[in-house]
């Protein structure tokens, strides 16, 4: 009985485990990242912590995204995956309305590793 409950216990705790999987982006500067995010205005269609004006709303708020599993619903959300998806959404998903974005793939690395940062 103990022992059903420890490996219960064990179990819960595996699924809430945030840190899994790993989405470290090697070499990017997440710093750079924000600049980016304001140069290309990202923000007028996100809310988007650290970026104060604008709120933009016609896409999702992007609090909180490291924390999220998915992207546009649809895509897991992993480094590779979130690069592609910021230079060219649509080629990934058609009925998007995220546009494709006038980003290097270096920027695109430095913005993803900057939404990487917003945990809940
Ligand atoms: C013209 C408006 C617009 C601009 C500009 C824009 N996006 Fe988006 N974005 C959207 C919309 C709309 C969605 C929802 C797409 C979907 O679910 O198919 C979206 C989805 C996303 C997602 C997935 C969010 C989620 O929770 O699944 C991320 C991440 C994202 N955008 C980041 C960015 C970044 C970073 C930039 C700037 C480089 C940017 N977007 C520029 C409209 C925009």
């Amino acid at each position: 009985m103990r022992w059903g409950v420890l490996s219960l216990t064990a179990l819960l705790c595996a699924c809430v485990d945030k840190s899994d999987p790993p989405r470290e982006i090697a070499g990017a500067d997440a710093g750079n990242g924000l600049a980016v995010i304001h140069s290309v205005g990202c923000a007028s269609c996100h809310v988007i912590p650290g970026v104060r004006w604008p709120e933009g709303l016609a896409g999702p708020s992007l609090a909180g995204f490291a924390d999220s599993p998915m992207i546009g619903g649809q895509f897991p959300n992993r480094p590779d995956v979130l690069v592609d998806w910021l230079v060219d959404a649509p080629s990934m998903a058609p009925a998007t309305a995220m546009p494709a974005m006038p980003l290097t793939e270096s920027e695109a690395r430095d913005v993803a590793a900057y939404l990487y940062t917003l945990h809940d």
